[in-house]
């Protein structure tokens, strides 16, 4: 019996000002996979840790293998398959927890049927994983969980996906607060219809986000990280968000964002020491509010999942 383990990060969407178009994957947290070829037809969950019992038992709504019974009807393959599903990261949490999954469960299944798509011919059935867990088929979190690194999307359609360069010993200091947001909602509250005069800072600073990455120039990152049109109306859901803001700033922070639709929240930082002194203080601001938290420092995640 053939059998793989595939580990898919975590992942930063948005990053700022760069709303369903910019991604970037994390080292820590993701979710793993174990898949299992079978002589049967059926495709079985067979078990799921780490999730308190909250995700669906059911392959046709878990979206595991949801995404894998997708892949196999699409490849016209009958296969049997049993999944475990290792959850190591929050869900609702703005880290790509279901993309997480979903990409594990595609590169498994994949894996096991001698890789004949590549990562990239992956991700239009990761966006459907997406739609299936939140009604939207965004890519900022599939792409980069599935092909590392920092991507954007330029277009949907087509779709249109380029992995960008960035600088080297960039740490991520993401903090979790223990509210939680579903995407779907977190969607649903923004507006449908912005003036042009925000249009015009927002298009400018996604396109200094990018030079600078490309051109390796931190304070125009830094100085790019500002969304004036999705994080306004996100941040009132989050407790303490324009206080944490301000703490990440005066503590080093390159620039700090709401990571995808929240609540989580991240600092850019350029060493690992400030990311580790800025989630101190985070943390500590919302225990002083009664809040609990969960702190990740990682690099950006260049290889993206990891089959073992
Ligand atoms: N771009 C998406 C959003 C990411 O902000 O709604 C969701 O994780």
């Amino acid at each position: 019996m053939k059998s793989v383990e595939v580990f898919a990060p975590a992942t930063i969407a948005n990053v700022s000002c760069g709303y369903d178009v910019l991604g970037l994957a994390l080292e820590t947290p993701g979710d793993k996979v174990v898949m299992h070829l079978n002589e049967s037809k059926e495709i079985t969950l067979d078990r799921i840790e780490g999730d308190e019992g909250r995700l669906p038992k059911d392959p046709a709504k878990n979206i595991v293998t949801a995404v894998v019974k997708y892949y196999l009807d699409q490849l016209g393959l009958q296969q049997g398959v049993s999944v475990e599903l290792y959850k190591q990261m929050p869900f609702g949490s703005g880290l790509g927890s279901s993309s997480a999954s979903a990409v594990a469960g595609l590169v498994a299944i994949n894996e096991l049927m001698g890789a004949p798509l590549s990562r990239k011919e992956l991700l239009p059935l990761a966006m459907e994983g997406e739609r299936l867990a939140c009604g939207n088929a965004h890519a900022d979190n599939v792409a980069p969980a599935l092909l590392g690194g920092l991507v954007l999307i330029r277009s949907y359609d087509p779709l249109d996906v380029i992995s960008l360069p960035y600088p080297e010993n960039l740490f991520c200091a993401v903090l979790y607060p223990h509210v939680e947001i579903p995407t779907s909602e977190a969607r649903k509250i923004l507006k449908t219809h912005i003036p042009v005069s925000d249009a015009v800072k927002q298009w400018g600073n996604v396109a200094g986000l990018v030079a600078g990455f490309f051109t390796q120039n931190i304070d125009l990152i830094g100085r790019s990280m500002e969304d004036h049109i999705i994080e306004p109306i996100r941040a009132m859901l989050i407790p303490g968000f324009y206080e944490m803001r301000q703490l990440a700033m005066e503590n080093g922070a390159i620039g700090f964002g709401i990571s995808g639709s929240g609540p989580s929240v991240f600092a850019l930082c350029d060493n690992e020491a400030t990311g580790t002194e800025i989630l101190e203080k985070l943390s500590d601001l919302l225990k002083k509010e009664g809040i609990g938290s969960n702190k990740y420092l990682s690099p950006i995640n260049q290889a993206g999942p990891i089959i073992r």
